[in-house]
């Protein structure tokens, strides 16, 4: 497509997809999934999944997204017209942009805590609070509906301007100045946790591999964990690949992402255990880990107040380069499809996900355990939006993976991969078998009902998938007998 975008320098795709994979799902979910699932087996399996099929679905994600050179859902509808597939595979893009809403949604929320958390820290308000008071302020403001809206509509708004600013004076700018201060001040956290923690007693844990301790949940939540946080599936990393200029090497690229936002969350939990083992807390507690925890263990320690309040900058600088990468994909397609400025389509997704929003702050007070909703559907409704968020992820990521593996042809992939044949089959390889087999097992297990016949069903899913791209080949193979 002529005149379509593309990064101002070649690092900034690096730079934009590192940004929307660190963030919340580094600082706040891994650490508490660690801390649940028993230290380091947990890591192992987290490591193995980002490489065995983190790494080649985003390979395939940043393609779909460069050769498209569109929107993803956009860019789909283009692909499936050139390479003659079932329209079918267009829903890679709508799911991917349901998924993005959804996520933003509640992301948001959670974001807002940090807020809360950010200006508890600056203000000393923790400095005198014991334990008890600390995790009554938490349920305190998950009571509080009025609070909670409050911050959410500070962050989502705060979102929707840097996209709405546009792609180079907006996200590029935003992100060269947020990215690397987000760095310094991790390292900052680090340091202080060396010094006023129990930093051997983190090391130990996240090092000891008992696979014994991991539970199959454990196993499919590490790898739904790294689903997360590489942000893939859900079209944010095929919409910053579509700006991605083509002489960049898509590989190291990518394994350039998956380090980095490996390390970052290695960092962040290596901090987060020695400051609350260093305090005598306990590290089981779930999502309160950074909300209850952790400022517990602030409290105690000399500058906790200042390092504390530092720390939750850093939570929320993360997470606001995750969310403008939520918004970009939906609002490029709104761009491109309807003709609306940028605004006007940044302002309908943001609009739309704010009020979505409101589902998850009720959820925690007027709907939560006990309200009406919670009983038709068994749980809240941002359990419910979670639940489907982890479904839309998975199976976008193996449409992804299927059809960068099926659909595109080989002169293509070896224009787009452009690197030695051997890796060149590996990859092929890696996306057409392992990857979809992989996602599709974990994505069956999560479904109550399929949980005994789970061998069979996922080689009928994936039977299914090849059998509806088949028709390419059918396609192709008409037009040589003609
Ligand atoms: N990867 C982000 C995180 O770890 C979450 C995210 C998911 C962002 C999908 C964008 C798209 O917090």
């Amino acid at each position: 497509m002529s005149g379509h975008n593309v990064w101002t320098h070649k690092g900034t795709f690096l730079l934009a997809a590192v940004g929307s994979a660190v963030g919340l799902g580094n600082l706040w979910r891994f650490p508490y999934l660690i801390g649940e699932n028993g230290g380091g087996a947990f890591i192992l399996v987290y490591a193995l999944t980002i490489f065995a099929v983190g790494i080649p679905i985003l390979i395939a994600e940043i393609m779909l997204g460069r050769t498209s050179r569109r929107s993803p859902i956009m860019g789909m509808r283009h692909l499936t017209k050139t390479h003659r597939t079932f329209r079918f595979w267009e829903s890679i893009g709508w799911l991917g942009a349901a998924a993005a809403f959804l996520i933003l949604s509640f992301y948001s929320v959670i974001a807002g805590w940090a807020i809360h958390y950010t200006w508890l820290m600056f203000t000393g308000s923790l400095l005198e609070a014991d334990a008890q008071a600390i995790s009554e302020g938490f349920t305190a403001l998950l009571a509080s509906p009025a609070l909670m809206t409050l911050y959410h509509t500070l962050f989502i708004g705060c979102s929707g301007v840097i996209v709405g600013i546009g792609i180079h004076k907006g996200i590029e700018s935003g992100l060269r100045i947020m990215m690397p201060a987000l760095f310094v001040i991790l390292l900052v956290v680090l340091a202080y946790s060396v010094i006023n923690g129990d930093i051997a007693a983190a090391a130990r844990f996240l090092l000891t591999f008992n696979v014994a301790n991991l539970s199959i949940e454990g196993w499919l939540q590490a790898m739904g964990q790294s689903f997360f946080t590489l942000s893939l599936g859900m079209g944010a990393i095929m919409a910053y690949g579509a700006y991605m200029t083509s002489e960049i090497s898509l590989t190291r690229t990518a394994i350039a992402i998956a380090f980095i936002d490996t390390a970052v969350a290695m960092v962040a939990g290596l901090a987060i255990f020695a400051l609350v083992f260093g305090a005598g807390l306990d590290i089981a507690q779930g999502p309160g880990l950074m909300f209850i925890t952790l400022p517990m263990a602030f409290a105690e320690m000399p500058m906790g107040a200042l390092i504390g309040g530092v720390f939750f900058i850093l939570v929320l600088g993360a997470a606001l380069s995750s969310s403008i990468s939520l918004i970009e994909p939906v609002a490029a397609y709104l761009v491109e499809r309807f003709d609306m400025t940028r605004p006007q389509a940044v302002a309908v997704m943001v609009i739309a996900a704010w009020a979505m929003g409101l589902l998850t702050v009720i959820s925690f007070n007027i709907w939560a355990e006990g309200s009406i909703f919670h009983a038709l559907f068994g749980r809240s409704a941002f359990e419910l939006i979670e639940l489907l968020t982890n479904v839309f992820m998975p199976l976008g990521g193996l449409m992804i993976a299927l059809f960068a593996g099926w659909a595109l042809t080989q002169t293509e992939v070896k224009k787009e991969l452009d690197t030695s044949a051997t890796w060149f089959v590996t990859w092929r390889f890696l996306v057409r078998f392992v990857s979809p087999a992989a996602v599709a097992f974990v994505f069956l297990r999560t479904l109550p009902y399929v949980q005994g016949y789970l061998v069979p069903a996922t080689g009928a899913l994936l039977l299914v998938s090849l059998f509806a791209l088949g028709q390419r080949w059918i396609a192709k193979r008409r037009q040589l007998t003609q």
